[in-house]
């Protein structure tokens, strides 16, 4: 049964972390998965969480099942802060959310629902995009195509080839956007363009899917879901994919959410029995403990308000971090002009180096980045940034 396979390569993200680990170097410098680090260099628990968790052990009376829909206290809340709770989609009761294993759970959930709803529909992500969206997409058996994102030349979004390709599809497409904090470029839509971008959804009558996994890394929570409240008013048939691994720091607990935005109630609901359906077929029902301690967080304005500190931490983190490193870079004497970093949002940056630099940079000073040189922000600290900056000058 198994002598037919052949061995797959290392996935490009993931096998960073293990190689990274490995590496005996002390100076070396990981700038490879997108997870949030302290200026230690440490992946810290949020103090709201570890409270949250206390409450939880003391208040927890079974570990029988949930349902394959997880906790709807969980649904609702992060439905509201996802959309807004006075938002018209709400008010009107035409979402319906279930709880994932993290924000790959809801993907998978939103692609083989995508797969029942039309079996021809074709994805179109970004080019380039988060390297698993193309994964779990073929994986549910969907075509998947890409639209014009990000020039690499100029750093710059390519917002008018993008708005020329959306315009030539139509209902039987599916356009996944990442809400704030694009992975792997940190190039995000303006407000206007977004409004461009749900105009053109509207006339086109494509299925926008949108991805957001770093609600509050960017601007703010709100103002980093205007595309995702903006684009459910405006459309009868959309799909949110959220995650809670990075803004609530519980990546190993595998918590998201996939919601689905149909024109009215009764749509909603028959659109979430399919959904459930694709659960119970795929894992039953989603791991219980990460969005018991969201709910314990969002339901409690005193909890609620550390999140909202701690959370504003991580971003003026990674910002500060954004404007150090090109500085930095600056002051070894380089004289390209890395200055679009420090615009970008949210985790991640392209430095805009070759393959061959990376494996470099990699192989001559300990630096991890992914092939792309996608960086992730959070890895640079006071301590290791002018050493990263003499490496970075020295390759270049
Ligand atoms: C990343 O892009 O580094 C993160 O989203 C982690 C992952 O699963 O790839």
């Amino acid at each position: 049964m198994f002598n037919a396979l052949n061995p797959m390569p290392a996935d490009p993200i993931l096998g960073l972390m293990a190689q990274f680990r490995e590496d005996p170097r002390t100076d070396k410098v990981d700038l490879g998965v997108g997870v949030y680090k302290d200026p230690e260099g440490h992946t810290p628990i949020l103090a709201c969480v570890k409270t949250a968790e206390r409450i939880r052990t003391e208040t927890e009376t079974t570990k029988v099942y949930i349902s394959p829909a997880g906790s709807p206290e969980f649904n609702r809340l992060i439905c509201e802060l996802a959309f807004g709770a006075d938002h018209s989609a709400v008010l009107s009761n035409r979402i319906r959310s279930v709880s994932t294993p993290g924000g790959t759970g809801s993907l998978r959930v939103a692609a083989d629902f995508i797969k029942r709803c039309n079996p021809d529909a074709v994805v179109w992500v970004s080019d380039p995009t988060w390297a698993n969206h193309l994964s779990i997409f073929k994986a549910a058996g969907l075509e998947v195509n890409h639209y014009p994102y990000y020039d690499t030349e100029n750093n710059a979004l390519r917002f008018d080839a993008m708005l020329d390709k959306l315009k030539t599809l139509g209902k039987n497409d599916v356009v996944l956007l990442h809400a704030c904090c694009h992975n792997p470029t940190g190039e995000d839509l303006t407000p206007a363009q977004w409004d461009q971008v749900v105009a053109v959804a509207q006339e086109r009558g494509f299925t926008p899917l949108l991805d957001m996994a770093y609600q509050g890394f960017g601007e703010s929570l709100e103002q980093d879901a205007y595309g995702v409240r903006k684009m459910a008013a405006a459309v009868d048939a959309m799909l949110l994919c959220d995650s809670c691994s990075k803004n609530f720091g519980l990546y190993r607990e595998r918590i998201g959410a996939c919601a689905v935005v149909a024109k009215d109630s009764n749509a909603a609901t028959v659109a979430q029995s399919v959904m459930l359906h694709v659960v119970r077929s795929n894992y039953s029902m989603p791991p219980a403990h990460g969005a018991a301690l969201v709910e314990t967080i969002l339901a409690s304005q005193e909890l609620t308000a550390q999140w909202h500190d701690e959370l504003k931490v991580m971003r003026d983190r990674i910002n500060g971090n954004r404007a150090m490193l090109v500085e930095r870079i600056k002051a070894q004497g380089v004289t390209r002009d890395f200055s679009f970093i420090a615009r970008q949002k949210g985790m991640f940056s392209f430095l805009g180096i070759s393959p061959e630099q990376v494996a470099l940079l990699k192989s001559e000073h300990g630096v991890y980045m992914v092939d792309s040189s996608r960086m992730s922000i959070a890895g640079i600290t006071e301590a290791n940034v002018d050493y990263l900056a003499a490496a970075i000058a020295k390759v270049l």
